[in-house]
């Protein structure tokens, strides 16, 4: 008999590229989620938000190994249910754990003892196992596991396939049915502790949030001194295989790697410096960049701003928690007419009036349609490096008189 797979937040953006993966591999899967639009829109083949081949890969599963659906009941006939429903911080940056633990309590009555439970959601220290103290009273017999969740949002069907997949349990037969159970769609597992593997989740994106944090502070210092940031980025990188992974500056947000650090350090007593301070400099480049262009264009006051680029990342339609929205907060108080528009947004269409009729640009996020846009000479502020062409560096940078370069020719000469 085919396993059955129910996936609690299913229609997400992780839960649904995972359904589709086990799906693919002859599971018999159900997606749950609350979210009735999302789950008429899976269930007639449409992806919900962008995915790298998502819609195809959906297309060849739905109605035969995958559906979606509202009712929770369907916990009742799966032999594994895994949650991967949101896990976001407060309003005081601390992991708001009821999120996740309320979830399980609302289906708790559709669980059984014969059961796996996986949990995926990105979890603080400590979550598994107060989950686990609490299942070992409310369901004696019911297996639970962590299995972290490791890919780059609208990429996840293609990296589930390649990348190792952490398993983690406090008990040996939940954590051997786990590895089982991840072994059909991962090429490798990685055994740890409950523990382990929350922290090895966490400082995964930790690492990454300070990693762009350093190219941000880089580029505002470098910036701040009438240097040009993306002449440097090229020195540093052209053919120094050492520093060939340095991140490039860029609005850094979208709705793991901010949270994700908050939840780190509220479960280290906030005392995690690094990942504040790296809070602190992400956070504040959108004031940077308004200022740079104020600066440019000697005030906003009255002016029209294009605003290009919504989304927290490149060619993605997710704008949660994009730091363009922050951008556009801080041109209004200074009186600026902003004209924000992205490509997955109805605003798209007024693309070519934002062109025409903007006095300055700001670039949110590099979609590929923006490019190779044509701005003329009116001023424009692009942290991500787009629109300045890559520099030629065995050209010097020193403005010549006629004087000196008559001097250097002769001196070759010599
Ligand atoms: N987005 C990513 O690329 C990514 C990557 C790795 C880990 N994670 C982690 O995965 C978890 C989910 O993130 P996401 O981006 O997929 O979030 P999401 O908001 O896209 O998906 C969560 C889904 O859960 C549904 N949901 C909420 N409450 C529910 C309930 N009571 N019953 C059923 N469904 C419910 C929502 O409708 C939504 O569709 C988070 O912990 C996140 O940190 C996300």
């Amino acid at each position: 008999m085919k396993t059955h797979i129910a996936i609690l937040g299913g229609c997400g953006h992780v839960g649904l590229p995972l359904g589709i993966t086990f799906a693919s591999r002859g599971y018999a899967v159900t997606l749950v989620d609350i979210n009735a639009r999302a789950v008429k829109m899976v269930n007639d083949g449409i992806m919900p938000f962008v995915e790298a081949g998502g819609e195809e890969a959906l297309k060849s599963v739905i109605g035969k190994f995958l559906t979606a659906m509202t009712d929770g009941a369907v916990l009742k006939d799966s032999d594994v249910v895994i949650v991967v429903t949101g896990t976001p911080v407060d309003n005081h940056l601390n992991p708001r754990v009821s999120d996740v633990t309320d979830v399980i309590d609302q289906y708790l009555p559709f669980l059984n003892s014969s059961q796996l439970l996986v949990l995926r959601s990105t979890l603080a220290p400590g979550v598994t196992e107060l989950i686990w103290k609490h299942l070992k009273k409310e369901k004696p017999g019911l297996k639970l596991a962590f299995c972290p969740e490791r890919v780059a949002q609208g990429y996840a069907i293609e990296e589930i396939y390649n990348f190792p997949q952490i398993v983690s349990a406090f008990e040996a037969d939940a954590e051997d049915r786990a590895a089982e159970l991840f072994s059909a769609i991962a090429p490798e597992i990685l055994r740890l502790t409950p523990r382990e593997a929350e922290l090895a989740k966490l400082f995964s994106n930790t690492w990454r949030y300070i990693h762009f944090a350093i190219a941000n502070q880089h580029y505002m210092i470098a910036e701040s001194c009438g240097a040009d940031f993306q002449r440097i980025y090229h020195a540093l990188t052209h053919n120094y295989p050492r520093l060939k992974n340095l991140a490039r500056p860029g609005l850094t947000a979208g709705p793991c790697l901010f949270k994700d650090t908050m939840q780190l350090s509220a479960s280290y007593n906030n005392n995690y410096f690094l990942g504040h301070a790296a809070m602190l400099v992400n956070e504040g480049l959108p004031t940077f960049l308004v200022e740079q262009l104020e600066s440019k264009m000697q005030g906003l006051e009255g002016k029209r701003i294009g605003l290009l680029g919504m989304a927290f990342k490149p060619d993605h339609d997710d704008t949660r928690e994009s730091l363009s929205y922050k951008v556009r907060k801080v041109l209004r108080t200074k009186m600026a007419v902003v004209l924000d528009t992205d490509v997955y947004q109805p605003t798209h269409a007024k693309l070519d009036e934002i062109l025409k009729t903007s006095d300055g640009f700001i670039l949110g996020v590099p979609h590929t349609e923006y490019r190779d846009l044509k701005l003329g000479n009116r001023p424009f502020v692009d942290c991500w490096g787009v629109w300045t062409p890559t520099p030629d560096l065995s050209q010097s940078p020193i403005k010549r008189t006629p004087s000196s370069t008559k001097r250097a020719e002769q001196m070759n000469r010599v």
